[in-house]
């Protein structure tokens, strides 16, 4: 049986920051960031956007009616969650009209939680092949105002279905995951930024990608020449290219370089969105690159702490058909915001003592937005 990506679709907040602003106030040369890192913008979340409600507004771009009955389990991966306890999934399945008789729960290994619940989810719907799986990506990645990461930060959810027979993407069976237990990027419960030691999370990157990359090619017997795409988790894009660089020659394989040019496009004007940045770098990759069907696309995972996974997927015929057409409309509607603005947004805080705090939403305009917090529960628009 053939399953994969029936659908996928992603969400932004619906402001952000020029890295050229950023670059200006920190002091720094706003080339390190367009062409050092590669980042253009950068999503920045107002205190309205959770990953609850931006894991619902991904989703409901790409449901319908039909979609909502026949999915049975909804999985959120995130590293960004707002509960200890209960399962973000719980919030969204009721927020999007999911059927009840459904499975939701929450997934957690920094930015690989999502692809451990696309591999959950194929074996899901392997055993119920008439039945749909929703897996959501939704993270706000914060390292801290003038911190080293702060120009890696970003906010969105990718939303993706996965069925049977899908119209977008097989995915094929051949995998390799690797674990070491590291300390390269974490976030302690007690704080709302996470820790990092960037230089050796690059590494770790990396090291991750080659044990994978090469244990693939091992075990299934292709080489690169039986791809027409990679993609990669994408903290920032300058990452996704040096990893490219470590298997791929530019000359001799300039159309692999373009396809990963398109691979970024979205990337690069939302910035690190942790759990679904490869999947946005997916979306990038098939809104805007030039691939045909049954051309195989790669996939690299990676999660600090640390997981990664290198797996691979056959376009389907009709998959330009499948896409959501609204994305890029999306983001050009989005404010710019000056830096006081942003960090203003940033230092907004919600209320941590019980009391009842009633939240500004004038200027939403999303389907899901956070409207009040009292006796310590966060109520949403719907
Ligand atoms: N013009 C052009 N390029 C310039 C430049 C200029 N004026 N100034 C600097 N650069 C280049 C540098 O040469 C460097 O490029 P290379 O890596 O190709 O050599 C690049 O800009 C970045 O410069 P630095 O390495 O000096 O930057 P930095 O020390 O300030 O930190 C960072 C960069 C480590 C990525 C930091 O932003 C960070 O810690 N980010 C968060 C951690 C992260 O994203 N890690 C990625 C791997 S872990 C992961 O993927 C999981 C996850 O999502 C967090």
């Amino acid at each position: 049986m053939n399953i994969g990506i029936d659908k996928i679709g992603f969400y932004a907040p619906a402001y952000y920051l020029d890295m050229t602003k950023l670059a200006e106030a920190r002091g720094v040369d706003a080339n390190k960031y367009t062409i050092g890192l590669g980042q253009d913008k950068m999503a920045v979340p107002p205190i309205t956007q959770d990953t609850i409600t931006m894991g619902a507004n991904a989703a409901i771009k790409i449901l319908s009616k039909a979609d909502l009955e026949s999915i049975d389990l909804v999985i959120l991966g995130t590293e960004s969650g707002i509960d200890q306890s209960k399962a973000g999934a719980t919030t969204i399945h009721h927020m999007l009209g999911i059927n009840p008789r459904a499975r939701a729960i929450e997934m957690k290994q920094a930015c690989y939680g999502a692809t451990a619940g696309i591999q959950l989810a194929k074996g899901h719907v392997a055993l119920n092949p008439t039945k749909k799986a929703l897996v959501i990506a939704s993270d706000i990645s914060r390292y801290g105002l003038n911190s080293g990461g702060e120009p890696t930060q970003g906010a969105g959810a990718v939303a993706i279905l996965i069925a049977a027979d899908p119209k977008i993407l097989i995915l094929e069976n051949d995998t390799s995951y690797f674990t070491d237990d590291i300390l390269d990027f974490w976030r302690p419960n007690y704080s709302d930024f996470a820790f990092v030691d960037g230089k050796y999370s690059n590494e770790q990157y990396q090291r991750f990608f080659e044990e994978v990359y090469t244990d693939y090619m091992e075990k299934t017997q292709r080489s690169l020449d039986d791809f027409a795409a990679f993609t990669f988790h994408i903290p920032y894009s300058k990452m996704g290219l040096k990893a490219l660089r470590t298997i791929a020659d530019e000359e001799d394989h300039a159309t692999l370089f373009k396809n990963f040019k398109d691979s970024t496009y979205y990337n690069r004007s939302v910035g690190n969105i942790y759990a679904g940045s490869l999947y946005l770098s997916l979306v990038s990759l098939l809104e805007k690159g030039s691939l045909h069907a049954g051309d195989r696309i790669g996939l690299f995972s990676y999660g600090s702490g640390a997981v990664g996974e290198f797996f691979s997927g056959i376009l389907q015929p009709d998959y330009k058909n499948a896409l959501v057409a609204d994305h890029d409309e999306m983001l050009q509607k989005r404010t710019a915001l000056n830096i006081k603005e942003y960090e203003a947004m940033f230092n907004a805080s919600l209320i941590k003592d019980g009391s009842h705090q009633i939240l500004d939403t004038r200027n939403e305009s999303s389907d899901f937005y956070l409207k009040e917090v009292k006796h310590h529960q966060r109520i949403y628009n719907k």
